[in-house]
């Protein structure tokens, strides 16, 4: 099935980032709650009353197949994307914990995820939060007009396989909007000049999902949470960027965290 990539105006593209500067907020809610003793049922729930406080929407909840059951999805150490918050998943000293949120409004989407520490962690586990951070900056500076989705690709996975990570294949970026998956899906993988040709007004989620170990991930027993085959920790970075004639624009993240994002990694 062919899906058409949407594009969409200024307005939409606004209405989009409203729901974006939720999830900002709720990324420093999370950063300021995560502590060890924290329960990945109680962060959600957290995360939760922040998104409906704003009289937002959480997409999540039932969304696939079966029903997923919670807001966000926290993922810790070895699993790298759509964890299922638990009671029973106690955050401890050292753990690294990823929060993705997508987050309903006005009938626009957004979605991003970050990789927090818990407490300190291993200079390990350091390396591979920045690195996930990192390569979705690679990829951000390919998403420019006249470039192909393949440029994105190739530079998130130059990036991660340079430093030593592998990069998760079965999971992917994707556009967004009015759904939560949209057409183009964005490898973490792939080659330059191929794939859909970027235009202004198209979104999309670049979601970097790296993995200290091998590429391979198996579906845990709750059918949702993506752990890596081989224990080895994970990370996720994941922010909506809107393409426009003047460059890529990052819809989940206030205006100061996008200079200080810039400030950050031009520099390096
Ligand atoms: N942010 C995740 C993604 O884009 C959320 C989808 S899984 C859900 O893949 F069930 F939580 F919605
Ligand atoms: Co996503």
């Amino acid at each position: 099935m062919i899906r058409r990539i949407n594009l969409r105006n200024p307005e939409e593209i606004e209405k989009i980032r409203a729901a974006g500067q939720i999830i900002s907020e709720v990324f420093a809610l999370a950063k300021s709650s995560i502590r060890p003793g924290l329960s990945t049922y109680e962060l959600d729930k957290l995360c939760e009353k922040h998104i409906r406080s704003r009289g937002a929407s959480c997409p999540c909840i039932n969304y696939g197949q079966p029903p997923y059951p919670a807001a966000t999805c926290i993922s810790l150490n070895e699993t790298v994307v759509h964890g299922v918050p638990s009671k029973s998943r106690i955050l401890a000293e050292g753990d690294i914990v990823t929060v993705d949120v997508v987050v309903g409004l006005n009938g626009y989407m957004a979605d991003a995820a970050r990789t927090f520490p818990v407490g300190t962690v291993s200079p390990e586990a350091e390396a591979i939060i920045d690195a996930a951070e990192a390569s979705f900056f690679r990829g951000l500076l390919a998403a420019i007009p006249g470039n192909r989705v393949g440029d994105i690709s190739f530079a998130v996975q130059s990036y991660s396989e340079s430093h030593g990570y592998s990069v998760i294949r079965e999971m992917t970026g994707h556009g967004i909007g009015v759904d939560m998956h949209e057409a183009p899906d964005v490898p973490n993988y792939g080659r330059p000049h191929r794939g859909p040709r970027l235009e202004a007004g198209m979104v999309i989620c670049i979601e970097p999902m790296i993995a200290a170990g091998e590429q391979y991930i198996m579906i845990d027993e709750d059918e949702w949470s993506c752990v890596m085959e081989d224990g080895e920790l994970s990370a996720h970075y994941e922010n909506t960027v809107a393409i426009t004639e003047h460059g890529p624009e990052i819809l989940t993240m206030t205006s100061d965290e996008v200079e200080a994002f810039f400030a950050k990694w031009q520099s390096k």
